[in-house]
């Protein structure tokens, strides 16, 4: 308390330099019950907000499913996906083509939050309330539940050109385990997660090159490989030819039950319904046929596999301890002034400065 606004700037710079110094068996590890004791409902408010939500729009739990993927796969599950100013300029993660306008769910992190600020003000990082939001969402669409180990804190930038770490549904099966592979997750973490496409859906732009050749005037009617006649002339009367990326119109990725979490993908793959290219290409490659035949012939073992993935998943260059912040707006990162005070504190409460100025009162 009481140091200069500069002081507590360099600090907080030289803790952020410590941070990504530090090495991984150094850093705090995130714990099952984090909250135990600083926010003992936290993870029963996000349910509350997850199931209030997955009532009136059964499809959110997709939505939600996702959103913790995207984080992750993106500089870390640090809630830089929520983050609807880029700091330095610019356009966001959530501005960029794989997040807009498919990626949905923001509205329940925020009503969850809002929940949690109301009974444990800045104790709740936003990184973790995606985590327990996506493993709420596949307990009510697949009554699999599993424990999240939390302790995540929410980072400070948001660039666009940093979800090139995505994989594009036009990803060969070479692409796919490549980028996993630099997330550390393993060809068959990638099958297993990839079962996620068993709810959900999809707008048309993500699968319209499969099913009409835009380049031909006028545009032609193709049958991608692997995509079976039938269902490739349902997608053509459902997606015009000329398809773009803001073409409103969307499809379930599994007709049948797209609000349950069964192990319909892998069934649906070799009857050529894998809505993607990349899809298709878990037919392809023989290690990953294996497994998609592995799991469609047994949905326990798939479900167990597919709660350890997550877990494994929400693990991904996580910031922890006092690096990074606690978000008190999931979609903006704290003012550098109570950021700076957060670091320095190494708690949560920006109450220190509360009226921005860069001057503590006490
Ligand atoms: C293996 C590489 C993956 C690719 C290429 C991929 C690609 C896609 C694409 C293109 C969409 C549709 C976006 C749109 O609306 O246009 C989608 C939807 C979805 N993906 Fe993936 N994905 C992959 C892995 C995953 C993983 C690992 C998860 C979660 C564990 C996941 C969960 C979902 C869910 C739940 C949806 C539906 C979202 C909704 O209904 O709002 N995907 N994916
Ligand atoms: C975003 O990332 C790109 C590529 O790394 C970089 O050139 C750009 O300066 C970054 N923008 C911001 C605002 O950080
Ligand atoms: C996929 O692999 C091809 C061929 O190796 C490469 O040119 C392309 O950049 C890769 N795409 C992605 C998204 O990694
Ligand atoms: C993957 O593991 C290596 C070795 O432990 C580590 O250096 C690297 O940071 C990890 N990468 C990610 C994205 O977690
Ligand atoms: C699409 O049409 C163009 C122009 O007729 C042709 O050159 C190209 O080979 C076609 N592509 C596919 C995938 O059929
Ligand atoms: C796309 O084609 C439909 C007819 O199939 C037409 O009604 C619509 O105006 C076209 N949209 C654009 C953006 O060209
Ligand atoms: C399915 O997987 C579960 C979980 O690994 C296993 O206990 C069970 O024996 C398997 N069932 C069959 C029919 O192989
Ligand atoms: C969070 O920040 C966004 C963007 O500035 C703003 O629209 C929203 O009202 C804020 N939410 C709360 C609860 O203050």
């Amino acid at each position: 308390m009481g140091m200069a606004r500069q002081d507590r700037l360099v600090a907080a710079m030289l803790a952020l330099a410590v941070c990504l110094l530090l090495p991984v068996a150094a850093r705090a590890q995130l714990r099952v019950g984090f909250y135990d004791t600083t926010c003992p409902n936290a993870e029963a408010l996000v349910r509350q907000a997850v199931a209030a939500a997955f009532a009136k729009d059964a499809g959110i739990a997709a939505g939600l499913i996702r959103l913790h993927f995207h984080d992750c796969f993106v500089r870390g599950c640090d809630g830089s996906v929520l983050l609807s100013v880029n700091p330095g300029g610019g356009q966001t993660e959530r501005d960029a083509a794989p997040n807009n306008p498919s990626l949905r769910g923001f509205d329940v992190i925020d009503a969850a939050k809002a929940a949690v600020e109301s009974s444990c003000p800045g104790t709740v990082s936003c990184a973790d309330i995606v985590a327990f939001a996506a493993r709420d969402s596949i307990g009510l669409t697949g009554s699999v539940s599993y424990q999240v180990p939390a302790g995540r804190r929410d980072g400070r930038v948001s660039n666009a050109s940093d979800t090139i770490d995505l994989p594009p549904p036009t990803s060969t099966a070479k692409n796919l385990t490549d980028l996993f592979a630099a997330k550390n997750l393993s060809v068959e973490d990638m099958v297993v997660l990839s079962g996620a496409h068993t709810v959900g859906r999809s707008f048309c732009n993500s699968f319209v090159k499969r099913v009409w050749n835009q380049s031909a005037t006028p545009p032609a009617a193709i049958v991608d490989a692997g995509l079976s006649a039938s269902y490739a002339a349902l997608l053509r009367a459902l997606c015009p030819s000329n398809t773009t990326q803001t073409t409103p119109i969307t499809t379930a990725m599994d007709p049948g039950t797209p609000n349950v979490l069964d192990n319909n993908y892998y069934k649906l793959l070799p009857r050529g319904m894998g809505l993607f290219f990349s899809d298709n290409q878990l037919r392809v490659d023989t290690q990953m046929a294996a497994l998609v035949a592995a799991f469609a012939a047994n949905e326990t073992l798939w479900k167990e596999k597919f709660a350890a993935a997550m877990v494994k998943m929400g693990r991904i260059q996580v910031q922890t301890g006092t690096c990074g912040e606690v978000r008190l707006n999931c979609s903006v990162v704290n003012p550098t002034s109570s950021a700076a005070t957060i670091e320095l504190l190494g708690s949560s409460a920006p109450a220190a400065d509360e009226d921005g100025n860069g001057i503590a009162a006490s």
